[in-house]
């Protein structure tokens, strides 16, 4: 298994990136600024995240997506552990946003994050259609963090 920084054409992954936040427009508001890294086991592409600094306090998991067949199967967990380990000291928190999906808050928390705060209606003001998950609509984004200790 090995986890690359992609550094040029980051939107030729837009088909995975697609699969953490279906909507382009949405991923093209932080692709360019944000690091982006792709994991890759037998030459082939697994699982994609992007990672942006907000602020010098705070970095933001913006996009975490394991290609459908792949899943469950520890990319992404691999991926998230990369992940803080490239935020250590580098910032006072890794924050991660997310819908109101139980499945994926349990995946989160056993990383080490826990709640931060709630954006009401995230969802309906920002995409330009309803977004779907577990056959519910996603209204507000529950963030998490965890303390990357600077
Ligand atoms: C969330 C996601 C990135 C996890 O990637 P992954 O490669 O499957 O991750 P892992 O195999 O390391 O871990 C999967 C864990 O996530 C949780 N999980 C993910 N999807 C789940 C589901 N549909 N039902 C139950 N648990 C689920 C479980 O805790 C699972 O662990 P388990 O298999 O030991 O029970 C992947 O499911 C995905 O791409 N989902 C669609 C995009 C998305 O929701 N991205 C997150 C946005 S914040």
């Amino acid at each position: 298994m090995e986890i690359m920084e992609i550094t040029e054409n980051k939107d030729q992954y837009m088909e995975y990136l697609l699969i953490g936040d279906e909507q382009e427009s949405m991923v093209m508001k932080y692709l360019e600024r944000g690091t982006m890294f792709a994991l890759y086991e037998d030459f082939d592409l697994k699982t994609v995240a992007v990672v942006t600094k907000e602020n010098n306090d705070t970095y933001e998991l913006k996009n975490l997506a394991t290609l459908e067949i792949y899943q469950r199967k520890g990319y992404g967990s691999a991926m998230v552990k990369h992940i803080i380990q490239y935020c250590n000291k580098k910032c006072k928190n890794l924050i991660v946003g997310t819908g109101d999906n139980e499945n994926i808050l349990i995946f989160y928390e056993k990383f080490g994050f826990s709640y931060s705060h709630t954006v009401k209606d995230f969802y309906i003001n920002n995409y330009d259609h309803a977004i779907i998950e577990n056959g519910k609509q996603l209204k507000d984004m529950i963030y998490m963090k965890i303390d990357c200790g600077k």
